[in-house]
């Protein structure tokens, strides 16, 4: 269970989300046919090492990514590190010099996409997150200026990202991947407010958000969560995420004269050659909530 202060490493809470996507990154690299490859998703697992060594070596059949679930789960981390690779890949065309990860975790972008000279990518996240990451490639040398800002985004984030240099008069480019579902609806309205107050014209921004689940339903796989039936029904997730009714970011950022495009995951999965989860099945019924939304500020 969640608490306002809350803190976790890579391995505990929220933490432990981060290793989960990018061991699902690391699957589809092995794939003969990947639509996405990051190369660093293994270097992260095998530095956990255990069960995430041996999921990638097929030496642990019962892991929650060997599911039914999980290979759908592999699915959507593929096309969704698509979906924000070819994002930053379009800022960069556009002149965009700063970017910004909400919600780093194991992101490896900043060592693995080609920016432009100059570009200087801002990472946040909570600070023993960073460490593990810093600590694991620390041999690597990363393709943009990277900037570490730890910190709690339920706080005073923006406030950190300046002390870091970032400069709110040139344009800047920001992601939330995989993290709104794990901030209250209160920190998800100033997150989204601190973006925009922040960014300058011409900044973009992507997000992937969920729809809240029905309350009744939510509770059920909760519960189920608990008896430690998590690799059946949706993964380690369910005690982790706020599910509170928020206003969807292409309407938040649309009021605020930002153009904005929303891509429903289904559709994105199927314009990837990757079969939709049916409605019946945990992974559909998660599929069938999640947009990627992207967005111009005019
Ligand atoms: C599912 S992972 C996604 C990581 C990365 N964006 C990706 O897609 O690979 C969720 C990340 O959100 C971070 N996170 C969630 N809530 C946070 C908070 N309140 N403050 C800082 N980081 C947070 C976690 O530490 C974790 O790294």
């Amino acid at each position: 269970m969640r608490t306002d202060n809350d803190t976790w490493d890579i391995t505990t809470s929220v933490g432990s989300t981060a290793l989960f996507v990018a061991a699902a990154r690391a699957l589809e690299a092995q794939k003969p046919h990947p639509v996405a490859v990051d190369p660093f998703a293994e270097i992260f697992c095998r530095a956990v090492g255990g069960q995430w060594a041996d999921l990638l070596d097929g030496a642990a059949p019962e892991h929650a990514l060997k599911s039914e679930f999980g290979a759908d789960f592999v699915n959507f981390q593929g096309v969704r590190t698509k979906y924000f690779d070819t994002y930053f890949t379009k800022a960069a065309a556009a002149g965009v010099r700063q970017i910004v990860l909400l919600a780093a975790g194991l992101d490896s972008r900043a060592y693995r996409l080609d920016w432009p000279a100059e570009t200087v990518v801002f990472e946040l996240d909570q600070p023993q997150v960073l460490d593990f990451k810093r600590a694991t490639l620390a041999g690597v040398r990363p393709t943009a200026n990277r900037r570490e800002v730890a910190v709690d985004l339920r706080g005073d984030w923006p406030r950190a990202l300046l002390e870091r240099g970032f400069d709110p008069s040139s344009p800047s480019a920001w992601i939330a991947e995989g993290l709104l579902i794990y901030l209250p609806a209160t920190a998800q309205v100033q997150l989204f407010a601190g973006i925009d107050a922040l960014s300058a014209r011409h900044s973009h921004v992507a997000v992937e958000e969920a729809m809240p689940m029905d309350p009744a339903e939510f509770t059920a796989k909760q519960q189920e969560e608990k008896r430690g039936d998590s690799s059946a029904r949706g993964g380690p997730f369910f005690q982790l995420v706020y599910n509170e009714q928020c206003e969807p970011a292409a309407q938040w950022f649309g009021a605020r004269g930002w153009r904005s495009d929303m891509t429903p995951l289904p559709n994105f999965l199927r314009a990837h050659g990757r079969p939709v989860p049916g409605p019946d099945s945990d992974a559909g019924a998660m599929t069938s909530t999640i947009s990627l939304v992207s967005a111009t500020k005019g």
